[in-house]
C-alpha cells in the first residue's frame, strides 16, 4: 500500500525522473572549494526568506520607511535577527559571488562548452550587484540618500539626456515617494524574478555541461566534443567520478554550512548594520557613507583626479560588463586550471590585492573625519594669524587630515594636497567648497556639521596653506 502510494506520488509529481537524472547523475569528483555554488544558493535562500519576513513590516514611503526599520530592529520580536541575517547574508553573498567569478577565471570555467553557463552567470552577477546596492537605499537614512545623490548625479552627467533621465528614474524632480516605490519594486519583485529565472537556467546548464573537472584541468582540451567525452569518462569511472547525491551534495553542503555559521556568528556578535539618522531631503547635508562591500569603489573614486572620477563611475561598470561578456568568446585556448595559465593567476591575485588594499585605505580614512590629534605642520619661519591658526586646529579636529595633506605634511593623500591645488582659490570659493563640495566629489559637506564661523576659519587656513608650497 505504502509503496504503491510512493510510487504514484513519485510518478505523478515527477520525483522519480528528477531523482534519477538530477540527483543520482554521475559527476566528476571536485575539490572542496567547488562548494561555493551551493553556498550562493543557500545565501540567496536566506535572503529570500528574511526579505519576505521584513516585507511584512517594512513601509516603502519616505515618511514611514525609516521608522518601520527602527521598529523591525528594536521592537519586533526577533526583528533584529531577521534584519541581521538579511544584511550579513547579503554581505557574504557579495564576497562569495566574487569568489565564484574569480574561481571560474582562475580555472577557465567559462571555456567551451560552458560559455552559456558563464554568460547566464554574468546576468546573475549584475543582478546581485544591483540588489546589494538597492537594498540599503530602502532604509532611507543618510547613507541611502548619499548613495542616491551620487548615482543620480552620475545619470545626470550623461550628455543631452542626463536631466530627463534623472526625472524619469525618480518619477519626479526630487528624490521622494516615487523614487522609493520604484527602488522597492525593483528590489523585491522585478530583480528577484530575474534572479530566480536565471538561477534556474544557470543550474540547468551546470547539470547539462558539468563543472570544470580535474581531468580537464590537467590535459589540454581542444574542442567541446573532446571535453564532453573526457568528462563523461571521468564521471563514469569508479575512481574519478561520484554520484551527485549524496557525495557531491554533502561536500558542497559542508562549505555552505560553514558560511551560514559565519553569517549567524556575525549577526550575534555585530548585529544588523547600524541605521543612520533619517534622510533629510530639505537640508542636503550628508556625509559619505556606504556599505563595506563598496569601500574599495569609493576609495578608488576618491583617489582619481576629480576630472576623471565621474567618467570612471560611468565607464567602469560598462568595461566590466564588456570584459565579462567577451571573455569566453575571446579566450578559447586549450589550457584550463591555473597551472598553465599565469595570466589568469596574475589577474586574480591583482584583483584581490587591489580590492583588499583599497578597502583598507577606505577603512583607515574615515571620511566622516573625526578628531585627529596631529596638526598639519607649518613650513619653517611661517607664523599664522589667529584666525588661520584656529582654522589649522579645526582642520585636524574635523578630520580633514584623513584625506588631505598640506605641503606633504600629515594627511593620507586620499585627496589633493591643499598646498598644491590646481589654481589659487579665493576665500569665498573655499568657504563654499568646504560647506558643500560639488556633487560627486568624495568629500563630506561641512555645512550643518561645522558652524559657519568654523567653516570661515577653515577657509582662512586653507587660504594661507596654498602658499606653503612656494615658500618652502
Ligand atoms: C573623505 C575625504 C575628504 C575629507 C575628510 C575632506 N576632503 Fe576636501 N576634498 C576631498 C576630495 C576628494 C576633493 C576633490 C579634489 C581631489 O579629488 O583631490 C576635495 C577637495 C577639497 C578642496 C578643493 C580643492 C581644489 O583644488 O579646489 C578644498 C579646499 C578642501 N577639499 C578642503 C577640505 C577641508 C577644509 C576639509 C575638512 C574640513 C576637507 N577638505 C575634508 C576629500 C576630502
Amino acid at each position: 500500500m505504502l509503496t504503491r502510494a510512493t510510487h504514484w506520488l513519485s510518478d505523478r509529481f515527477g520525483w522519480g525522473p528528477f531523482k534519477k537524472h538530477a540527483l543520482e547523475r554521475r559527476v566528476a569528483k571536485s575539490p572542496w572549494y567547488y562548494g561555493d555554488g551551493a553556498t550562493l544558493m543557500l545565501l540567496l535562500g536566506v535572503l529570500v526568506v528574511t526579505g519576505m519576513a521584513m516585507m511584512l513590516t517594512y513601509s516603502p514611503h519616505p515618511d514611514t520607511a525609516h521608522a518601520s526599520i527602527v521598529y523591525i530592529t528594536h521592537h519586533q520580536t526577533l526583528g533584529w535577527f531577521v534584519r541581521g541575517m538579511h544584511y550579513w547574508s547579503a554581505g557574504l553573498l557579495m564576497v562569495m559571488t566574487l569568489w565564484h567569478v574569480l574561481r571560474q577565471i582562475l580555472l577557465g570555467g567559462y571555456k567551451f562548452p560552458r560559455e552559456g553557463t558563464w554568460l547566464v552567470g554574468v546576468v546573475l552577477f549584475f543582478a546581485i550587484v544591483f540588489m546589494a546596492f538597492s537594498g540599503y537605499l530602502l532604509r532611507w537614512d543618510e547613507r541611502a540618500i548619499y548613495a542616491i545623490g551620487v548615482s543620480l548625479h552620475l545619470f545626470g552627467n550623461i550628455p543631452f539626456i542626463g536631466d530627463t533621465l534623472v526625472v524619469l528614474i525618480q518619477g519626479d524632480t526630487q528624490p521622494g515617494a516615487r523614487l522609493l516605490t520604484r527602488l522597492y519594486t525593483l528590489h523585491v519583485v522585478v530583480v528577484p524574478a530575474i534572479l530566480g529565472f536565471f538561477v534556474l537556467w544557470h543550474l540547468y546548464l551546470v547539470i547539462l555541461h558539468g563543472v570544470t573537472s580535474r581531468g580537464e584541468r590537467r590535459k589540454l582540451t581542444h574542442t567541446a566534443e573532446q571535453q564532453r567525452l573526457r568528462y563523461k569518462r571521468e564521471a563514469e569511472s569508479e575512481e574519478k567520478g561520484e554520484p551527485f547525491y549524496p557525495d557531491t551534495m554533502v561536500q558542497s553542503g559542508a562549505m555552505a554550512t560553514v558560511v551560514l555559521v559565519i553569517v549567524v556568528a556575525l549577526v550575534l556578535i555585530l548585529g544588523p548594520s547600524s541605521l543612520l539618522p533619517e534622510a533629510n531631503l530639505t537640508d542636503r547635508y550628508v556625509r559619505p557613507a556606504e556599505e563595506w562591500w563598496w569601500w574599495w569603489f569609493s576609495a578608488l573614486v576618491a583617489l582619481l583626479p576629480p576630472a576623471i572620477a565621474p567618467w570612471f563611475m560611468v565607464f567602469f561598470p560598462l568595461v566590466v560588463l564588456l570584459g565579462m561578456t567577451l571573455l569566453p568568446l575571446l579566450d578559447r585556448a586549450p589550457e584550463r586550471g591555473y597551472r598553465r595559465r599565469p595570466l589568469a593567476v596574475g589577474f586574480v591575485v591583482f584583483t584581490v590585492v587591489t580590492l583588499v588594499g583599497l578597502s583598507g585605505l577606505r577603512l583607515r580614512s574615515p571620511w566622516e573625519g573625526g578628531p585627529v590629534a596631529e596638526l598639519p605642520a607649518l613650513p619653517p619661519g611661517v607664523e599664522l594669524q589667529a584666525d588661520a591658526e584656529q582654522g589649522r586646529r579645526l582642520f585636524a579636529f574635523y578630520g580633514c587630515t584623513s584625506c588631505h595633506s598640506v605641503a606633504g605634511s600629515g594627511g593620507r593623500h586620499v585627496a589633493v594636497d591643499l598646498a598644491h591645488m590646481e589654481a589659487p582659490r579665493s576665500r569665498e570659493f573655499l568657504i563654499n567648497y568646504i560647506a558643500q563640495p560639488p556633487p560627486g566629489i568624495a568629500m563630506p559637506a561641512y555645512r550643518g556639521w561645522a558652524t559657519d564661523e568654523e567653516i570661515e576659519r577653515l577657509a582662512d587656513f586653507v587660504l594661507v596653506a596654498q602658499t606653503f608650497a612656494t615658500e618652502r
